[in-house]
């Protein structure tokens, strides 16, 4: 993508990737991406505001040209350090000589890091500090957490535009510049609502006090780092309503239990069963289901556990260790939100029961509770083993 001007003094310079599939190793882009990066020119100076991504750097410096000399850059702004929008910098910064780099104090530890270089010019912007380019005003609000520690916005009142770093952003791309252009608007919005659920769903707490922080602004433009600007005439409101309702806290009217657990010949079923009708003795209000992993859908699983009060991860020990299945649920963890919650190992095994061990080790690294030594049958259970098996679920729902 060439240069594009958006605003009265306020210049599009980023880079479009639609090939892009596959984003920090865990994120399908369908859609691609686009590292968005922003020019904004006062009379007296001029602010580049987000990097790009090292790979493209030499298209990116072209953009750049077509608006202003780089040399005439005097702060290059990162609302936060992650490198596909810090990483073209140590090669630009060569060209921006008398540029001083703007982030915030957690940034400027980062960024260290990042360029292993310390001989440009740093200013730490403060929540509320602000910048006089001349006719424009940049101010940052600190939104630490959306979605990296550093993260700030940046606000342009004259230009009513804000840069809200990620927040708002979608892995999407298409050759227009505004969301009011989209081609595919149902393809925007699954990037959206993906991006959302991937970047910021961990942080809903934050997401809520960084809704509350830009509030009172007069917002015209949204530009992302990702993805079209976003518009009062578009989707300004909509990705607003969308943040804000994905980000309510869900009310809560009945406990919920989940017991998930694979088994090759039922053994470890026969457990799973037990072990929820203690639960459901001790907390009849209680929603407890078991579910098989191979016959249940590994997202909806997922959702489940991470939606949990608390819950059972049963596992047959096969070739010394827990099955895949189950590793793959527990790949699934939102390991930000589920600090502390309440969970039961359980199994059959027949000679060595390395899975109960490995699976607690696995939940006690996510910072679960982990409840006692979790529960253990040899081979098939046995009355009594049945019995013992509801008694521990028992125990374990009179821990909540
Ligand atoms: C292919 C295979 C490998 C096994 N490997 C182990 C093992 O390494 N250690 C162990 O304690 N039991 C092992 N077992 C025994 C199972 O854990 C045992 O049969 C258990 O009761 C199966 O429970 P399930 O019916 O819930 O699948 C193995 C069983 C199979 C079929
Ligand atoms: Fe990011
Ligand atoms: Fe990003």
């Amino acid at each position: 993508m060439a240069s594009c001007r958006i605003g009265n003094d306020i210049y599009s310079v980023g880079i479009l990737n639609p090939a892009m599939r596959i984003f920090d190793v865990v994120m399908r882009t369908d859609y691609g991406t686009t590292y968005n990066s922003f020019l904004v020119r006062g009379t007296e100076k001029t602010a580049l505001i987000e990097v790009s991504h090292a790979t493209y750097f030499n298209q990116y410096l072209d953009n750049i040209k077509e608006v202003c000399e780089p040399a005439e850059i005097d702060y290059i702004i990162l609302n936060h350090c992650e490198p596909d929008h810090s990483g073209a910098l140590a090669q630009l910064l060569p060209y921006c000589p008398k540029a001083e780099v703007v982030v915030s104090r957690a940034g400027s530890i980062y960024l260290k890091n990042i360029t292993n270089r310390e001989d440009y010019p740093v200013r730490i912007a403060k929540d509320k500090d602000s910048l006089d380019l001349g006719g424009k005003t940049l101010s940052f609000i600190n939104a630490p957490f959306l979605h990296w520690p550093d993260s700030m916005f940046t606000w342009c009142p004259e230009e009513k535009t804000l840069f809200p770093c990620d927040m708002f952003g979608a892995h999407y791309c298409e050759p227009y510049t505004f969301d009011y252009h989209t081609a595919y608007p149902d393809k925007y919005e699954i990037a959206f609502q993906g991006y959302y659920d991937a970047i910021f769903g961990p942080f809903k707490p934050y997401v809520i006090s960084g809704m509350e922080k830009i509030k009172d602004l007069d917002i015209e433009r949204i530009c992302t780092s990702h993805g079209p600007v976003i518009t009062k005439e578009g989707r300004l409101s909509y990705v607003m309503e969308k943040y804000r309702e994905w980000s309510a806290p869900a009310p809560k009217t009945q406990k919920q239990i989940p017991l998930f657990y694979c088994s090759a010949y039922g053994n470890t079923r026969k457990i799973a069963n037990a072990i929820a009708d203690g639960i459901r003795e001790v907390l009849p209000e209680a929603n407890v289901c078991t579910y098989d992993l191979n016959h249940n859908d590994l997202g909806e699983m997922a959702g489940l556990l991470n939606s949990s009060d608390a819950f059972c991860v049963g596992s047959p020990t096969l070739n010394a260790d827990a099955v895949a299945p189950i590793w793959m649920l527990l790949s699934h963890v939102d390991a930000i939100n589920n600090k502390k919650k309440p969970v039961l190992a359980f199994g059959s095994y027949g000679w060595s029961g390395e899975a109960i061990p490995n699976l607690t080790a696995r939940l006690t690294g996510l910072k679960m509770n982990v409840f006692e030594d979790g529960f253990k049958v040899t081979f098939v259970p046995s009355e009594d083993d049945l019995s013992a098996a509801k008694e521990t679920g028992r125990r374990f729902a009179q821990s909540l």
